[in-house]
């Protein structure tokens, strides 16, 4: 893969799989590597995805699924232009923690909304910008559970069968897509996922 030109790589799995601590060790491993890297994510990394976040993740009323699906849509759109599309071009690789994947597994899988119309979406939201390689971090409903903990965001709240659905949309997009996506047995110890991670990135780059 041409690094050169920048690279999109998105980390995806359920609340708890332990995405986010893999992104942050392979970001100071591409660093040590004198890599240039930039670390985001989805929901609120760009000016007004902020605010969606906050609705997002903490409103306390009535939230409509498609209303849901619309927002974390608009801080894609938002966040795709202002600032993966951005890095890539200066040549960066972009570290980003959730992107389409997430919408197909939580809203299509998890809410049950209609995939052919959520993959439209995506294409519209992203102008049709995909990553150039999707970590999949799976984890069994029980181990991610623990790591969340006590503290739960509105869509942690949802019950270990939303998140069972979830799981499984993330596998079914593996199978979908095994040349973009690498799934990886997020079961294991911090290091030990890290040096399966290691083991693809290496590969690659
Ligand atoms: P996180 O920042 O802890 O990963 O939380 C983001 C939450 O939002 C997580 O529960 C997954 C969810 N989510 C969706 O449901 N759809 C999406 O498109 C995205 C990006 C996230």
């Amino acid at each position: 893969m041409e690094h050169k030109k920048g690279l999109f790589i998105s980390f995806e799995g359920i609340d708890g799989c332990g995405k986010t601590t893999q992104l942050e060790l392979l970001n100071k491993y591409l660093k040590e590597k004198n890599y240039e890297t930039i670390v985001t994510f989805e929901p609120g990394d760009c000016e007004i995805g902020k605010n969606l976040r906050q609705i997002l993740l903490f409103h306390k009323g009535f939230v409509s699924d498609i209303a849901e699906m619309f927002l974390y849509l608009a801080d894609r759109a938002q966040h795709i232009e202002e600032i993966v599309n951005k890095n890539v071009n200066e040549g960066k690789i972009v570290l980003c923690d959730r992107c389409i994947d997430s919408t197909v597994a939580y809203q299509g899988y998890g809410r049950e909304k209609n995939i052919e119309q959520i993959n439209l979406l995506n294409e519209i939201a992203t102008k049709g910008k995909k990553p150039d390689l999707t970590f999949i971090f799976d984890a069994d409903i029980e181990t991610a559970q623990l790591r969340v903990g006590k503290n739960k965001d509105r869509m942690e709240k949802e019950g270990s069968e939303f998140h069972r659905k979830v799981r499984e949309g993330y596998l079914q997009l593996a199978k979908k897509y095994p040349e973009r996506i690498k799934v990886i047995n997020a079961n294991q110890s911090i290091e030990k996922v890290f040096e399966d991670l290691k083991k693809i990135i290496d590969e690659i780059l």
